[in-house]
């Protein structure tokens, strides 16, 4: 099969892939990424274990190198992410005093949002608030310092007052695999909401199982279209191993393969369905399968597992096909 025709032109809003810094550089990476994308997620740049050290000290270097790259080739940049559960809790301790805690967290905010005032299409301002199971709402330093919904109303009214442009979102994973943690996610958005944070939108991670049943995609979507809200998915990928390949796989890659094209056209179809206006962006956590997380962190899509939408040379992947079908309405 010849090159993949641009994703950019075939998704009905901008599409979006992860960048590092050290993939700017790489001539295969900028080729795919500048054919594909009309926007970009800083892969890790702008999280806490890059932007924070001792002290509360900044550095927004890596940063801003992706977001310099991103303006170099019009690009949009989507941020990812401000505050986050799983980081920040070596600097924001438990035993900091509230008012120092309080003054830090909003500085930190005002300081990375604030940066690229103008410059930034949306910000993930709360990343994962939601507990596993979908039962509840993580307990973490943020919550722990500043209350259980607090710290999220916190964030969010002091990004929008670092920069009134930027569309907000409340980000979150497992949305359609898990049923309860979709509710959960959308009741705590309106909650949000009525306690006065500034959310613009919602964001679906949808790193999706495809062990789950026909139907559940598409009635998360429906659920969370109801809310009236800008949708990002936001980190799209559809790995076939089951649980990290860690479980006996039963079935033959035939059946897993079909199961994935037909989650992934689900999910396409319902994005397409939904108002312009609720259509922010379609991202993918990675761009061809060599730069998808799952081979760094888990060693993973490596085989024939596919779970993007191109190979290592950027030629569609099987998913790739559905994603033309739901998207031109084959
Ligand atoms: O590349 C640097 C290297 O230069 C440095 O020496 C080394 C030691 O610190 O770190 C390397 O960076 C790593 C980076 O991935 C790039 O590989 C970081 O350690 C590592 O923490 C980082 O992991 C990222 C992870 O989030 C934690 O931030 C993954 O790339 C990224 O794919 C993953 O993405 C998350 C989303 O933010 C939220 N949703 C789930 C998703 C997957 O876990």
């Amino acid at each position: 099969a010849g090159p993949a025709a641009p994703l950019k032109d075939l998704v009905p809003a901008p599409f979006g892939a992860t960048a590092m810094t050290g993939q700017l550089d790489d001539p295969a990476w900028r080729e795919a990424v500048l054919r594909h994308c009309s926007q970009l997620t800083p892969e890790w740049e702008q999280k806490m274990e890059r932007t924070l050290g001792p002290g509360f000290a900044h550095d927004f270097s890596a940063s801003d190198r992706v977001v310099a790259f991103a303006r170099d080739h019009g690009l949009r940049v989507h941020g990812h992410t401000v505050i986050w559960y799983s980081q920040g809790s070596e600097v924001f301790t438990d035993d900091l005093p509230r008012d120092r805690f309080a003054a830090e967290y909003d500085r930190y905010i005002h300081a990375l949002v604030g940066r690229y005032r103008g410059r930034m299409a949306g910000w993930d301002v709360v990343n994962e608030p939601v507990t596993e199971d979908g039962n509840g709402l993580r307990d973490c330093h943020w919550s722990r310092a500043l209350g259980p919904e607090g710290y999220m109303v916190r964030a969010f009214q002091q990004a929008k007052a670092a920069d009134p442009d930027a569309v907000l979102f409340l980000n979150e994973y497992n949305l359609e695999n898990i049923p309860a943690k979709g509710a959960t996610f959308l009741r705590l958005v309106e909650r949000l909401l009525t306690l006065g944070a500034p959310i613009d939108g919602i964001g679906t991670q949808s790193h999706l199982n495809i062990e789950i049943p026909a139907g559940r995609v598409r009635d998360f979507f429906r659920d969370s279209a109801s809310l009236g809200l800008p949708i990002h998915v936001s980190e799209l990928d559809f790995p076939m191993q089951r649980d990290g390949g860690h479980l006996p796989d039963l079935r033959s890659t035939a059946e897993r393969r079909a199961q994935q094209v037909a989650r992934v056209g689900e999910l396409a179809e319902a994005f397409a369905a939904l108002p312009e206006r609720q259509r922010y962006a379609f991202t993918t956590w990675g761009l061809r399968d060599p730069d998808s997380w799952l081979v760094r962190a888990e060693g993973r899509n490596r085989t024939d597992e596919s779970a993007l939408l191109l190979d290592a040379e950027a030629r569609p992947n099987p998913a790739y096909q559905a994603l033309v079908d739901a998207f031109t309405g084959r």
